[in-house]
């Protein structure tokens, strides 16, 4: 059945950006598949259904498996029949020097926050091709524009979700397809309980230790006084919406204090205020 409501898809719905994300696109009269791994967090979206009608389903979709990836997007083509929107939000960070972090750990970070993002693509992108039109939206991240210390593996999979998304959008325009890139500074979500840190950077032992703790405490610090998650969901729907979409999407004082920096400053200036922000 091919529905004439617009049809949107967010990953990672059951907290931060994910969840604000498929609030707003539902609110704005998208039907909103509110994709997460783990269903049974789906507390948030039950309780604003409580005080909203809104059209808005929670189905299950854990990015690294792909034969969830499968049933997810059969279920929204056979059930909605297009496919509008896709914002690729699911992620988690890591942090940890490269000489210590393990294979098994960057390879985990990587399987969610670009192979994970990947797959999704690549299983919308048949509806969106015959259709002729859609929106991909990925989270990218102040740390897809730069690198700081301790984020070598977190930061190079934003790199690379930039590089992929800068190329697809090229070979998708023909058919109509806008890919765009959404570049949060810190946004106060469960980002920073949920972050990984390196099993090796926890041993006091670690020549890295006293560093990685001053970047635990200063990135805390600075969490803090944030983006609302409701800011960066405004952005997304502003981008998904807007006839005419940027690329790249800057979101909140912070990064946009640091991109004008990043233009402004020769490279060994940038390369000390990052130091001085970060450790
Ligand atoms: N917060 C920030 O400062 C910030 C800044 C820039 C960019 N970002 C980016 O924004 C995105 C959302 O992060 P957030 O700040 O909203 O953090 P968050 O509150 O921790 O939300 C992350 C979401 O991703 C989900 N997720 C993780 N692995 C997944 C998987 N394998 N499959 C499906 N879902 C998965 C989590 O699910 P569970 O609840 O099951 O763990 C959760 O719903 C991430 O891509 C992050 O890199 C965040």
């Amino acid at each position: 059945m091919v529905s004439n409501q617009k049809v949107s898809i967010v990953t990672g719905s059951s907290s931060g950006i994910g969840l604000e994300t498929a609030l707003t696109l539902a609110r704005n009269g998208y039907f909103t598949y509110a994709t997460m791994r783990n269903p049974e967090k789906d507390a948030p979206i039950k309780n604003a259904l409580k005080k909203e009608n809104l059209p808005i389903k929670v189905i299950q979709l854990d990015v690294i498996d792909d034969e969830s990836l499968k049933n997810a997007i059969d279920h929204v083509t056979s059930e909605a029949g297009r496919i509008d929107v896709l914002v690729n939000n699911a992620g988690y960070g890591l942090v940890g020097a490269l000489e210590e972090l393990s294979m098994e750990e960057i390879k985990a970070q990587y399987e969610t926050n670009l192979f994970g993002l990947v797959r999704v693509i690549q299983a919308v992108l048949p509806t969106m091709r015959k259709q002729r039109s859609g929106r991909i939206l990925n989270l990218s991240s102040g740390a897809g524009l730069f690198g700081y210390p301790g984020g070598s593996a977190y930061v190079s999979s934003k790199f690379a979700v930039e590089g992929l998304s800068e190329s697809m959008a090229y070979e998708l325009e023909p058919f109509g397809i806008r890919v765009i890139l959404i570049e949060p500074g810190f946004v106060q979500t469960n980002f920073a309980n949920s972050m990984v840190i390196a099993k090796k950077a926890q041993d006091p032992t670690s020549p890295y230790s006293q560093m990685m703790q001053r970047i635990a405490a200063s990135s805390s610090e600075l969490a803090k006084s944030g983006s609302s998650a409701d800011l960066v969901a405004n952005v997304i729907l502003d981008a998904a919406t807007n006839p005419n979409p940027r690329l790249r999407y800057l979101v909140g004082k912070d990064v946009e204090a640091w991109a004008a920096s990043k233009k402004s400053m020769d490279e060994s200036e940038f390369f000390n205020m990052i130091k001085k922000i970060s450790t």
